[in-house]
């Protein structure tokens, strides 16, 4: 039988297809378990020993002003109060990655930091890295490379890519980079390394690796 067999006029190639171009734009992919976690009860602002802050944020380019309790992450205010569920929840432990934005260019785990933290700040999602219709560099490399499986963690490792491909033109080191004083050669032990923070639990990782080397002269 065809890989690729037919069923119902669907085939299995163009359900992936389907698949991949929402894991690299970020959108909510239909029943993924992990999105129907069940949600802490919602705090009112009002209840007793709840302290608020207005919260000024600026998520892909557009101005947001929030009223958040000052213990919502940044995570949740991205997901729950503002609806940028491309940034996923994974572990919220700071373990798996998922949730990496960037942050004044700067990749970070949104789960292990408060919103309150980033009053004024400029915040970039895997919503906000194409532009228009044009994929992003790093999300055509992975849409080209296959570089998931079921995407849930593929927001997160896009983002995270971009930000370490930052990291190293600036001349960041890892624990890995042999000559301290050399500009960072990023091959793909580099690369390994410098994303060990992202997890794929499906472990597309040598698909992600081939993405990255692939788009690193255009990122
Ligand atoms: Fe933030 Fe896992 S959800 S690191
Ligand atoms: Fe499934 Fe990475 S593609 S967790």
């Amino acid at each position: 039988m065809s890989a690729d067999h037919e069923c119902c006029g669907v085939t299995r190639r163009r359900v992936l297809e389907g698949g991949a171009a929402l894991a690299v734009l970020g959108s909510v992919r239909p029943g993924l378990a992990a999105e129907a976690m069940p949600q802490a009860p919602p705090i009112s602002p009002t209840d007793p020993g709840i302290s608020t802050m207005d919260v000024h944020l600026t998520v892909n380019g557009t101005a947001q002003s929030l009223s958040l309790d000052t213990r919502t992450t940044l995570l949740d205010a991205l997901r729950e109060h503002l609806g940028f569920t491309g940034t996923k929840k994974g572990c919220d432990h700071g373990q798996c990655g998922a949730c990496t934005v960037l942050v004044e260019g700067r990749r970070i785990n949104a789960c292990l930091t408060l919103a309150a933290m980033h009053d004024g700040d400029h915040i970039t999602t895997i919503e906000g890295l194409a532009t228009g219709e044009q994929l992003h560099p790093m999300q055509a490399a992975f849409v080209h490379h296959d570089g998931y499986q079921c995407g849930y963690c593929t927001p997160g490792q896009i983002m995270s890519a971009v930000g370490m491909l930052d990291e190293a033109k600036r001349g960041f080191p890892s624990v890995v980079t042999a000559d301290l004083k050399a500009h960072p050669e990023l091959d793909d032990h580099e690369v390994r390394e410098r994303m060990s923070g992202n997890i794929c639990r499906c472990s597309a990782y040598p698909n992600i690796v081939a993405a990255i080397q692939d788009a690193k002269g255009a990122a």
